[in-house]
């Protein structure tokens, strides 16, 4: 099986963790994509959902979702997004698409984390894809400083030559070298940091389940 196949695979089990007559919480990313499309299929059963980006938000309403801000929620059963990596302990790295503040937002008012990845994304210590921080840009200079004082390689994410922008309007700091055996600590120690919006790690709350696809079909890991 292809990754792509690997992904829509883990995006239809998904589906059976949607609960009807509920607002949804929608990550982003190509994993994500193939979920929206699975979601856009059975729409009628489920009140709206809350994107965790504009490009999510997006696909939403043009799927005729409802998308509702996250002000007008007061409760979610489920957020459902990828990830870039995942430990067997439901720890992940989380913003290869830039989105890490607002998904943590929304992940952080569901009752579960469902996550779902192609069977590349599971390792046993968290580190190899670099890091994304979102970071106020008037901070960078000193929030690369401290980062690389904590061990990593911390550069600026470019798009087209120039610093990417978030939908939050503001930098990412990508952290490269890190081998993090205490997502926990270092989550809460990168927050600290002042400047710093939002740690791409997932750790103080991890993921509730993740549906990996591999070669044998999808396989759910509960934590
Ligand atoms: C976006 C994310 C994505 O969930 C993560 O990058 C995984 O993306 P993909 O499903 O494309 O592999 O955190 O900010």
């Amino acid at each position: 099986m292809t990754q792509d196949e690997l992904k829509q695979a883990v995006a239809q089990a998904a589906i059976h963790y949607v609960v009807e007559g509920e607002i949804v919480g929608v990550g982003t990313g190509s994993t994500a994509n193939f979920f929206i499309d699975e979601l856009a299929k059975i729409k009628h059963k489920i009140k709206a959902a809350v994107a965790s980006s504009e490009e999510t938000a997006a696909r939403l309403r043009a799927h005729g979702i409802t998308v509702l801000d996250l002000n007008q929620v007061t409760s979610m059963a489920v957020y459902i997004d990828g990830a870039d990596e995942i430990t067997p302990q439901g720890a992940m790295i989380k913003g290869g698409g830039a989105a890490l503040t607002r998904e943590k937002i929304v992940a952080s008012v569901a009752d579960q984390f469902i996550c779902i990845a192609d069977g590349s994304k599971l390792v046993d210590v968290l580190g190899k894809f670099p890091l994304p921080v979102e970071v106020i840009p008037m901070a960078q200079t000193v929030v690369i400083r401290q980062l690389n004082a904590i061990g990593g390689d911390a550069r600026l994410r470019l798009k087209d030559g120039v610093p990417l922008l978030t939908d939050n309007g503001n930098v990412i700091v990508d952290v490269h070298g890190l081998q993090i055996t205490d997502p926990v600590a270092l989550e809460a120690k990168i927050n600290n940091i002042v400047g710093v919006v939002t740690v791409g790690l997932f750790a103080q709350h991890g993921a509730n389940v993740c549906l990996l696809g591999t070669a044998e079909g999808v396989k759910t890991l509960k934590f």
